[in-house]
């Protein structure tokens, strides 16, 4: 994930490329998802939620960082060398961290939520509404990333330093929700 800033390679705005990483992720988490429950059976619950756990491990690491990138790129000079680099280092967060890990943190949290029956659960309708709020910023960081890419956008850092608090709040509330289960 480095750029050599003295290059100045142009970023391109993000292409097709980002669906077709996202479809290998979900067919590579779907068929590992089948195998282990075929093969584990009742133990596949543990196994999942593990790979439930790294994926949003992974995906709140780039939620936190990103907007972190987007701190330091507003101070960079637009056509600079260092706003190339920023360009490229926010694409590739988005496609290769963030966007697999977040399709992954769904379809396995999904199959989890139907294997335990949590769907009648009012702590689980709550961390899923949180959840859908994450993802909502999610949308809004990756629409900022092709801002950013075409020289466009025009928030101040203050604007990203507040929006780098949101998916931290969101965090302790949904561990908090799926961990104590208040209600
Ligand atoms: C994207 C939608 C999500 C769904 C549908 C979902 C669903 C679930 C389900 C059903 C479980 C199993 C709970 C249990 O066995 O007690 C679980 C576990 C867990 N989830 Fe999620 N989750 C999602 C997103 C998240 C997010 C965004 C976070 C944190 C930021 C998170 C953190 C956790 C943790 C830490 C566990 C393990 C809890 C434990 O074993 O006690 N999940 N999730």
């Amino acid at each position: 994930m480095t750029a050599d800033p003295s290059q100045h390679r142009p970023a391109t705005p993000p292409t097709g490329s980002p669906a077709k990483r996202a479809a290998i992720a979900l067919g590579v988490t779907v068929a590992a998802t089948a195998a282990a429950i075929l093969i584990l059976g009742d133990a596949a619950y543990l196994w999942v939620k593990a790979v439930h756990v790294i994926a949003i491990i992974s995906w709140m690491a780039g939620m936190l960082y990103l907007p972190r990138l987007f701190i330091y790129h507003c101070d960079a000079p637009k056509g600079s060398a260092q706003s190339e680099t920023f360009k490229v280092m926010e694409r590739r967060l988005l496609q290769i961290i963030i966007n697999p890990a977040m399709i992954v943190s769904w379809v396995l949290g999904l199959w989890l939520a139907w294997k335990a029956g949590y769907f009648t659960d009012v702590w689980f309708h709550a961390k899923l509404a949180l959840a859908l709020a994450l993802s909502a910023v999610h949308g809004y960081f990756s629409a900022s990333v092709r801002a950013f890419a075409e020289d466009r956008n025009t928030k101040p850092p203050r604007h990203w330093r507040i929006m780098n608090e949101v998916p931290t709040l969101l965090m302790i509330a949904i561990v908090i929700l799926v961990i104590v289960k208040p209600f």
